[in-house]
């Protein structure tokens, strides 16, 4: 009997404890909602790490190219020779379809003169996207086409690119988009 009553009496303090602890949960619960919301509204670390890229060029050799992906998007980088700067330099604004820069990192009138496509003249950075129908142009890997202009090439309807990423012929209507970037290093940018 006497170990009945112990039991009869414990229950209250176990369901006390039950409903202190469901209180306790639903508190934690609504302040775990909290936390996500204002985090949205103040995109932390991790999230401007998602919208950036760093890449590493210090073992890309002159003359060669790689592709990143950055945001979903292909970008193009190539390390040109002395040759592909000086014909890209002394390409006239008369020989371009495409007059406008399409330099994030300049403003929107800047003409596509080659240094206005490029940080240094050693590096050009586009995104690799045609400008025509959304295709990725060849170029990039060895051995690839590289189409007229010895930049970069669409197959789907035929662009030519130049070493600057300007379009040179075919339907593309624009150059190679130069995405937002800057060195951090002398050999290591950041692209966004
Ligand atoms: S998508 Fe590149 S030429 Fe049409």
């Amino acid at each position: 009997m006497g170990a009945s009553n112990t039991t009869h009496e414990a229950e209250p303090t176990r369901r006390d404890f039950i409903h202190i602890l469901a209180t306790t949960t639903a508190v934690v619960g609504a302040a775990g909602v909290a936390v996500p919301l204002i985090h949205q509204m103040n995109p932390d670390a991790s999230v401007l790490a998602l919208s950036t890229k760093e890449v590493d060029l210090s073992a890309l050799e002159v003359g060669q190219a790689i592709k990143v992906m950055w945001q979903g998007k292909p970008v193009f980088i190539r390390r040109r020779t002395g040759e592909e700067i000086k014909e890209s330099e002394e390409t006239p604004l008369s020989a371009l379809k495409d007059p406008k820069a399409r330099n994030a990192n300049l403003a929107a009138n800047a003409d596509a003169e080659d240094d206005h496509r490029v940080l240094k003249p050693e590096y050009i950075v586009v995104v690799g996207v045609c400008t025509h129908l959304g295709c990725v142009p060849l170029g990039t890997s060895q051995g690839e086409v590289r189409g007229d202009f010895g930049g970069w090439f669409c197959p789907c309807h035929g662009s030519h690119y130049d070493n600057s990423g300007r379009i040179r012929k075919g339907p593309a209507p624009e150059n190679l988009a130069v995405p937002k970037y800057q060195f951090v290093t002398d050999t290591m940018i950041r692209i966004g």
